[in-house]
């Protein structure tokens, strides 16, 4: 099984196979969806039998077994589920928003003083946002790196769950054998890496608490979830506040990375993309001009702004394979048995780079989602496969998607980007690879950041000096 570029090999097998590839490693039945007709036809048609999860040895060994993500189908997946729904639904994602323009405000401004600095400060974005909105901590005010935190827990998350990267996911009973014996690198990469899940897991939990007990917690979901529990009995309490610890930080494990990668994308695309980035420019100055920051309410004025949100989103296909489901029943398609346990992976790679539905499927052309200057309903929607299917489809996309959104309409409308330059001030070529895993990141680039104009300046430091207030409905 191959660990890198696996959206692109898992393609080539449907090539020559078929659109149902069906494959046996070592006893374990894998099943690869190669349309996205057909996942929709299985996982989300059929949801009631394609939705509990595969759970490697890895995943207990490397200590993320509490997240939702793993967590097999049944009534304690229901619960993280339905805590989720209760903040993310796309009405309650609304009030997030005061949070969101106030950081994307000091991102713009942390833009303008170090460019060159791009990276962190898309990666801090997302740690201070998701920081504020789940635990209520200013990251600014806390001694802790929880960026660092946060990257490590990730970059572990991606790493060690590549499907096929250690024998002992075909092959349970490695797991007995120590750590020190030859050929037990997964143990020692587990073990490491579940330090770095729990700190992410554990630190700013406590932080909270500390903060509550002192009075002193800003209004956040743990506070809203541990709100009800002076009210339960004392096994529902205990329950309750395992769920809020447990759903907290998944939203930093699903929400950061994930979203992050594509923002990272967005400015590789845009260096390489001039004549995206002008039309972008010509758009925001007619609908929003030099006076203000553009806004959620502007998205439907907007359509190239979210064109471009969709190429990303295509272009770079953040989850390539998904995260597997496995089938709880027997099951039968066009004229084929599929076994009960049979792992299916739905190649979201390969439905992003599918010629039937868009033409030079390697080129980042956000006109492919337009006709007449208005997004274009016949085009396949990326957000309709990037996020995955049925009972399992990602409970964050309202969120992501407003996110993506508002980030690239904002900086688009105060920044230009383009490609780095040499000693000679030549512009450089940008290599747009990838670090392949479970999350795909864009490899680290270079680019050149530069307000539009002075206007564009002023409007920066201006939103930098605006505060979220506080969330009233949480
Ligand atoms: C560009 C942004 C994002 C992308 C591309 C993305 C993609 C995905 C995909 C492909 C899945 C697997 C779905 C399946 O099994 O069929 C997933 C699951 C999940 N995502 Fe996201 N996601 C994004 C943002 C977020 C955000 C912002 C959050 C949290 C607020 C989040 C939380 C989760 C969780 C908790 C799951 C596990 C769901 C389950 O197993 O029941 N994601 N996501």
């Amino acid at each position: 099984m191959p660990t890198t570029n696996m959206g692109a090999h898992y393609a080539q097998l449907v090539e020559k196979y078929g659109d149902l590839v069906y494959l046996d490693a070592f006893g374990q039945p894998i099943l690869i969806l190669g349309t996205h007709e057909i996942a929709v036809d299985l996982l989300d048609k059929r949801s009631s039998k394609y939705s509990d999860r595969a759970i490697s040895p890895i995943v207990q060994l490397g200590g993320f077994d509490w997240v939702v993500v793993f967590i097999r189908y049944g009534p304690l997946w229901r619960r993280h589920r339905r805590a989720f729904h209760r903040f993310f639904n796309p009405n309650a994602v609304k009030q997030f928003r005061p949070i969101q323009r106030d950081h994307i405000g000091h991102f713009l401004t942390n833009l303008l003083s170090t460019p060159d600095d791009f990276s962190e400060h898309i990666r801090h974005l997302f740690t201070a946002t998701i920081m504020r909105i789940t635990y209520g901590l200013n990251i600014a005010e806390e001694d802790e790196d929880y960026a660092t935190i946060a990257e490590e827990a990730l970059s572990a998350f991606s790493d060690l769950l590549v499907p096929g990267k250690y024998l002992v996911e075909l092959f349970p009973s490695l797991r007995k054998i120590p750590a020190w014996f030859p050929g037990a690198q997964f143990k020692r990469d587990a073990a490491e890496g579940k330090k770095a899940v729990y700190r992410i897991r554990d630190t700013p939990w406590e932080r909270t608490l500390k903060l509550i007990r002192e009075g002193t917690a800003e209004p956040s979901i743990t506070t809203a979830m541990l709100d009800r529990i002076p009210t339960l009995p004392a096994q529902e309490a205990s329950d309750e506040e395992e769920l809020t610890k447990y759903i907290t930080a998944a939203v930093y494990g699903g929400g950061a990375d994930t979203t992050l990668a594509t923002i990272h994308a967005l400015f590789m695309l845009m260096a390489k993309y001039p004549e995206v980035q002008e039309k972008a420019h010509a758009e925001l100055d007619k609908v929003v001009g030099p006076n203000r920051l553009p806004d959620f309410s502007d998205e439907t004025a907007l359509p190239y702004i979210s064109a471009i949100a969709k190429e990303c989103i295509r272009w770079h296909t953040v989850v390539p394979l998904g995260i597997p489901h496995k089938l709880t029943e027997d099951d039968e398609y066009r004229g084929y048995f599929i076994p009960k346990g049979t792992v299916v992976v739905a190649n979201i790679w390969h439905y992003s780079h599918d010629e039937r539905h868009y033409h030079n499927p390697h080129e980042f052309i956000p006109e492919r989602f337009l006709k007449n200057g208005q997004l274009d309903p016949d085009v396949l929607d990326p957000t309709n496969f990037a996020f995955g299917y049925g009972r399992r489809i990602c409970p964050g996309r309202h969120f992501a998607e407003g996110s993506l959104f508002l980030i690239a309409a904002s900086v688009l409308h105060t920044l230009s980007v383009s490609p780095p330059v040499d000693e000679n001030g030549v512009p450089m070529d940008i290599d747009c690879g990838v670090v392949s895993g479970v999350i795909a990141y864009p490899e680290p680039f270079k680019c050149t950041i530069k307000p539009r104009a002075p206007w564009a300046e002023a409007l920066i430091l201006a939103s930098s000096h605006q505060d979220a207030g506080t969330k009233e409905n949480l």
